[in-house]
């Protein structure tokens, strides 16, 4: 394990953003983590999983820990479920795809997100109707003031919309070091009622679809929408959708034709952002070399040396506008440094 001087953060953002780290340092074991928490205890501290739900718009003057735990169990297995453990630093997407193909049952719907399973628990992940806490069992934390592993279960977590204890009152306090899932192994309940994955199945004419159709299904809705961060610098979507109140959606609606909603209780409905962005006149738009995708209005794309900062502007003229033109507030879901 060495500490590195000045490293350019670019390979390790999804949006692909261009700032030096003052000091960087991989880590692929837990003790080396509790010894740099030990040995560092003065030294202001920046920890990066997969780099794909953060803007970074100012260089990282601090030591960035890349979490690089790697490795993957089955903790136990019975008839109808199995539990498997995957370290911090294991791809999101591979992992989901090594579940796959051993037919285990429950993550088809979050293929091809970006990102790391260490981070995934922190933002809830979530994709087609489905939730990351809909199949997470626990996860293990480094408690960065004692240096202990603890264990949270499925309800310690608080999960919400995008949201879980991680972004709330643990945030800072700790590091997600593995994740353990809980799979189907046989008798999958499929998640295929989402408008698009329907169609995609129809497209195929598959009538049974197992998890990995559903996968790929997912995958190909995903790649025609979603830009490839690979080619493009994104975050996946920028904002999370609003959920606002009964009265001021039929406000909304005076305004605006059928707009797009679902029902989240009596009195609160949630929007699409996408929806907004759009209407609002903005998908597609590109302001030199960064913009708002053409596919989908949610997600802002880096499309070669844009900086942070831009983005972060960008991102606010689009609050401010949806702000004016439909009195909603749309919060960001990246995580902006
Ligand atoms: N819409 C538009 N214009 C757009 C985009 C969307 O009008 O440019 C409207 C459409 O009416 C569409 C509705 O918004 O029916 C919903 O769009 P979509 O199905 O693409 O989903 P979303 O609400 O925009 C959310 C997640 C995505 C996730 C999809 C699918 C959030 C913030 N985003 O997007 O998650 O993949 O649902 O489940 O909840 C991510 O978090 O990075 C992410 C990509």
């Amino acid at each position: 394990m060495t500490i590195l001087n000045n490293i350019s953060l670019k390979p390790f953002n999804t949006f692909g953003i261009d700032v030096n780290a003052k000091h960087f340092v991989s880590v692929e074991r837990i003790e080396d983590l509790k010894s740099i928490y030990s040995t560092e205890k003065d030294t202001d501290k920046f920890i990066l999983g997969g780099g794909s739900n953060m803007l970074l718009t100012k260089a990282v003057d601090k030591l960035v820990i890349h979490l690089n735990l790697k490795g993957k169990t089955i903790v136990s297995k019975t008839d109808d479920y199995v539990l498997i453990e995957s370290q911090a630093g294991e791809n999101w997407h591979e992992f989901v795809l090594w579940t796959l193909k051993q037919d285990f049952g429950g993550l088809e719907n979050l293929s091809l997100i970006p990102g790391n399973v260490g981070t995934s628990p922190i933002q809830n992940i979530g994709a087609y109707g489905v939730e990351l806490k809909d199949h997470f069992y626990s996860c293990k934390a480094l408690n960065l003031e004692t240096l202990e592993l603890e264990t949270f279960n499925n309800e310690d977590c608080n999960f919400g919309y995008r949201n879980s204890i991680f972004k709330q009152e643990a945030k800072g306090k700790y590091i997600i070091t593995s994740v353990v899932f809980k799979l189907s192994t046989k008798n999958h309940t499929l998640h295929t009622n989402y408008g698009a994955i329907t169609s995609q199945l129809e497209h195929l004419n598959i009538k049974q679809p197992t998890v990995q159709d559903v996968s790929n299904a997912v995958i190909a809705i995903r790649k025609s929408k979603l830009p490839d961060p690979k080619k493009i610098g994104n975050s996946g979507s920028f904002f999370k959708n609003p959920v606002i109140s009964s009265e001021a959606f039929s406000v909304l609606q005076k305004n605006f034709p059928d707009p797009p909603h679902y029902m989240i209780s009596e009195t609160e409905i949630k929007v699409p952002a996408g929806w907004l962005i759009e209407t609002a006149g903005f998908k597609g738009k590109t302001f030199g070399n960064y913009g708002v995708h053409k596919n989908q209005a949610l997600v802002l794309v880096n499309y070669s040396d844009a900086k942070g900062e831009d983005i972060l502007n960008l991102s606010k003229l689009i609050q401010d506008t949806i702000y004016r033109i439909f009195n909603i507030s749309i919060e960001a879901e990246v995580n902006i440094f």
